[in-house]
């Protein structure tokens, strides 16, 4: 949710700026704003609509400053507006300011602030920053920056530029990620990596509440309360830049579903510390899955999963557990969340909430070195790569490799398994890269398909057991980023109700695969079918047709079409898959 970068060093800083905020446009893109200093004055520009908009009206190749900073703004407080965009300024125009997170006591200080004589000019919540270190300052931009941030309660990353000290830019966090990626003589400070990755691969990542001094060669980080110097270690990006371009595809949604034959390879990488965590985990007596979106419907398969091998298991959403379930969480517990990103604050909220009551957490995540990654017991990264469009594919795929490896070492360490079958399955999952590639060989017939189906008004998807999720996952999909109404049912449920809103035409796809619950999902088909839906079975024969796989691993497989199918209704219904409406990749905000 909004990505922040920024930039000092001998190069023209509003073209960097301007590339780094197209990297992390997939964290909002409802506004975006750049600040640069120049001859000890500031330019800020800003606007309503998408970075190439902005920054196009802005002139920025006219502006030839080395040191600034820049936003791109998924909306939270105040509509999306050229007075809400980012960086905000003091009354004074002293102190620039682009932030990501929500500063929860916005209200006291705006109020305190305007007593003092301030004039705010946006509804956000951000703009009480500025002010306040205007407020703060006597001789240093450092201590009134500092004093300032201790004040600020809620999520923050924060980059701030001050006229009065030209060559540096201040940066501070809690609960929003920040990243300072070092070149010689030039620092890049961003929310995420991809933005960092065409110029440096190290990085500083900062922890929840450090803050630091930027200048062209130097990189102090400090402790919020103490003002103490820390040493940072410095990370090197695995990741290859062309991980995170298009590469001669049209949306990055289309090429991340073509990796996903390789984000099974990955995850597999990841099989050491898998197996070391089952023999962890098999000491708790409840195992809850938790995730939120995508994430949660991988954690779903897992619940399924371990049921299959009676080792019991829930699901609870990231959004919820804090609330309820977190009061039956002790030291019994493991919880295994889920997350692509590992910033997803509903998670990392209940994460922290079940650890200090003593459960043991795994971590199943993408991104390495994420906040979730800190606050956990153990990790386990699916190595998926960047996952540059919104819409969670290739993750989801790595997600639930991963999970399907360990709930089957799990399995095996508690005997529900035998060494023989283990083998029989690993070698199956060996084979899912090709399978994959075999359903992304006949993205033609998706596409004839997404062709009959793109004008339908509502979607029914079923699915029964594992499959269930599949179903709200391929839901999930075209709700979100082709705007089309879903619903994902376990079959046996339609004819609990929702099978009143089925008619003639009405699309129901159906997962099916081939295992002892056929025959009863072909009974459920029949009464779509009775209803004159037009049915859609995903399976083996199905005419989203998938190679034959063993049913445990079905999950893997059958949501590669799903997504295919999603994205062309997308594309047909004109619209840009990798940024849908309303929405940001990283949901950063509770
Ligand atoms: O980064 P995370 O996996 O924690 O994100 C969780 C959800 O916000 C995410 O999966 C979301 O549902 C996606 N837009 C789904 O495509």
């Amino acid at each position: 949710m909004c990505g922040i970068a920024g930039y000092i060093g001998d190069k023209s800083a509003s073209k960097i700026l301007f590339e780094m905020l197209k990297r992390l446009e997939y964290r909002g893109y409802d506004s975006a704003g750049i600040a640069c200093l120049s001859d000890d004055s500031v330019v800020v520009f800003k606007n309503k609509g998408t970075v190439d908009k902005v920054m196009k009206e802005s002139g920025y190749e006219a502006i030839t400053s080395k040191i600034g900073i820049a936003h791109t703004r998924w909306a939270t407080h105040g509509e999306p507006s050229k007075e809400n965009a980012h960086p905000h300024c003091d009354s004074k125009g002293e102190f620039i300011v682009a932030h990501n997170g929500i500063i929860e006591n916005y209200r006291d200080l705006k109020a305190e602030l305007m007593e003092r004589g301030h004039r705010f000019e946006s509804q956000t919540d951000t703009e009480v920053i500025p002010h306040l270190i205007s407020e703060l300052y006597v001789d240093s931009f450092e201590e009134a920056f500092r004093e300032a941030v201790k004040r600020l309660r809620g999520s923050f990353a924060v980059v701030v530029l001050s006229a009065k000290e030209p060559d540096r830019i201040l940066i501070a966090r809690k609960d929003s990620p920040l990243i300072v990626g070092l070149g010689d003589s030039e620092k890049f400070i961003a929310s995420d990596t991809p933005a960092v990755l065409p110029y440096t691969k190290r990085v500083l990542i900062l922890d929840d509440f450090d803050y630091g001094i930027v200048t062209k060669d130097h990189v102090t980080i400090k402790d919020l309360q103490t003002g103490e110097e820390i040493t940072k270690k410095v990370h090197e990006i695995e990741w290859d830049i062309k991980q995170a371009e298009k590469e001669g595809f049209t949306h990055f949604m289309l090429k991340e579903i073509f990796e996903e034959s390789e984000a099974v390879k990955n995850a597999v990488k990841a099989l050491p510390d898998i197996e070391k965590i089952a023999k962890k985990l098999k000491n708790y007596k409840r195992i809850y899955f938790l995730g939120c979106g995508t994430a949660s419907h991988a954690g779903f398969v897992g619940k399924y999963l371990l049921e299959r091998f009676s080792i019991p298991s829930e699901l609870v959403l990231g959004s919820e557990f804090r609330y309820s379930t977190v009061n039956t969480i002790d030291k019994d517990c493991a919880i295994i969340a889920v997350s692509q990103s590992g910033e997803t604050a509903d998670t990392l909220a209940s994460v922290k909430d079940a650890r200090e009551r003593g459960a043991y957490v795994v971590s199943i995540v993408n991104v390495v070195g994420s906040t979730l990654t800190r606050v956990s017991d153990d990790i386990i990264y699916t190595y998926s790569g960047p996952e540059i469009a919104v819409a969670s594919t290739k993750a989801y795929v790595g997600q639930l490799t991963s999970i399907t490896l360990l709930s089957l070492y799990l399995a095996k360490e508690l005997q529900r398994i035998s060494a023989d079958y283990l083998d029989e399955i690993i070698d199956d999952i060996h084979s899912l890269p090709d399978k994959i590639g075999q359903i992304l060989g006949n993205e033609e017939e998706v596409k004839g398909l997404a062709e009959k189906l793109f004008d339908k008004k509502i979607f029914f998807y079923i699915g029964r057991r594992l499959n269930y999720p599949t179903a709200l996952e391929g839901a999930l999909k075209i709700k979100e980023i082709a705007y089309v109404h879903a619903e994902a049912y376990p079959a046996g449920e339609l004819k609990h109700g929702p099978l009143a809103l089925l008619e003639e035409g009405v699309p129901v796809v159906a997962i099916n695969p081939n295992d002892d619950l056929l025959e009863k999902m072909d009974s459920n088909i029949q009464e779509a079918k009775a209803r004159n839906a037009s049915i859609i079975v995903v399976g083996e024969n199905g005419a989203l047709k998938t190679p034959v796989i063993d049913p445990i691993l079905s999950p893997i497989l059958y949501i590669v079409p799903l997504h295919l199918l999603a994205y062309h209704i997308a594309v047909l219904r004109k619209l840009d898959p990798d940024k849908p409406r309303n929405l940001a990749k990283s949901v950063t905000v509770e």
